[in-house]
């Protein structure tokens, strides 16, 4: 397994791969690697001969406010976890190679970065798209892989790659979840016990909401009280939203007629903001 730190080495060893007709899949990550970031790339190097993930904790994604310098970060550790699963390469590069003096063009979207996680994280998914957008056009992949975990992500960088003409497939991955429900998540590292105890509860709202709907629920907000307030029900969590949004707009919906996503984004304490989905077809 290879480690390129520049783009120009990571373009040259593409290259290669492709004069030999060998297929390419890229899973783009910011590291601190855990199970959820693992089941992309087992299903990359399924599908492809040749898997190279990127690990960048870009800033251009972090608001002022956020967590960019206490990001989790580990290369040794994450790189061991690649080697032992098949990946081919590793980009790891520094800011300044991504982001060079001068540096100001960004890939931007309306619409769908509007609401959940795009309403208290502004720049958010500019920063992502542009990255996103960067990366691919570094390793030209055949197939990318996203996890369904970052549900609003995903549906942010399908658009971009149809409205842009982008010659990638974008591979959907199910959320992976600790044993108790937990949505596995680099920043889980940043919870206390006492808060890592309470975090399950996450799930237990949305899977509440999720059995209102199957059970034939259709009234938006009655879902949502109805999870917000088990989540509440532990005295540490605060709630930034909790959404029901059509699957393809990611508009709000009053009541659940088509496909809708219902996803959440909650404060842990002060230290931690984690988010979870489930998607729901009517
Ligand atoms: P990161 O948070 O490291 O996640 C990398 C990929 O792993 C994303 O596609 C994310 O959805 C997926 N993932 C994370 N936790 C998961 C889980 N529990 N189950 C399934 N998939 C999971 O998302 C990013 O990085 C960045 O925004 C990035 C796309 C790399 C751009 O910087």
């Amino acid at each position: 397994m290879k480690i390129c730190k520049t783009i120009k080495e990571t373009k040259e060893t593409v290259a290669k791969w492709r004069s030999e007709g060998l297929s390419v899949g890229l899973v783009p990550t910011m590291g601190y690697l855990h199970e959820g970031h693992l089941s992309l790339i087992q299903n990359a190097v399924k599908n492809n001969d040749r898997v190279a993930v990127s690990i960048f904790v870009n800033p251009m994604q972090f608001g002022p406010d956020e967590d960019f310098d206490s990001y989790p970060r580990d290369l040794d550790r994450d790189a061991a976890l690649c080697e032992k699963n098949g990946v081919d390469l590793i980009f790891a590069p520094e800011i300044s190679e991504m982001y060079p003096e001068g540096f100001c063009s960004y890939v931007d979207m309306t619409g769908l970065t509007g609401g959940l996680c795009g309403k208290s994280r502004p720049i958010h998914f500019r920063g992502v798209q542009t990255v996103v957008n960067k990366l691919f056009n570094i390793f030209t992949p055949d197939r990318a892989y996203f996890g369904e975990k970052d549900a609003q992500q995903l549906a942010v960088i399908k658009r971009m790659v149809l409205d842009l003409n982008m010659n990638v497939s974008i591979v959907g991955c199910p959320i992976i979840r600790e044993a108790d429900g937990l949505a596995k998540s680099s920043r889980n590292s940043y919870l206390s016990p006492e808060e890592r105890a309470a975090a399950p509860i996450i799930n237990k709202g949305m899977s509440l909401g999720k059995k209102m709907i199957e059970d034939g629920e259709r009234n938006a907000e009655k879902i949502i009280k109805a999870i917000s307030d088990v989540i509440l029900s532990v005295g540490i969590t605060k709630i930034d939203y909790v959404s029901i949004v059509d699957s393809l707009t990611l508009e709000p919906v009053e009541t659940i007629e088509k496909d809708v996503l219902c996803a959440c984004a909650v404060y842990m304490g002060s230290s931690a903001r984690l988010i979870d989905n489930f998607s729901v077809t009517v």
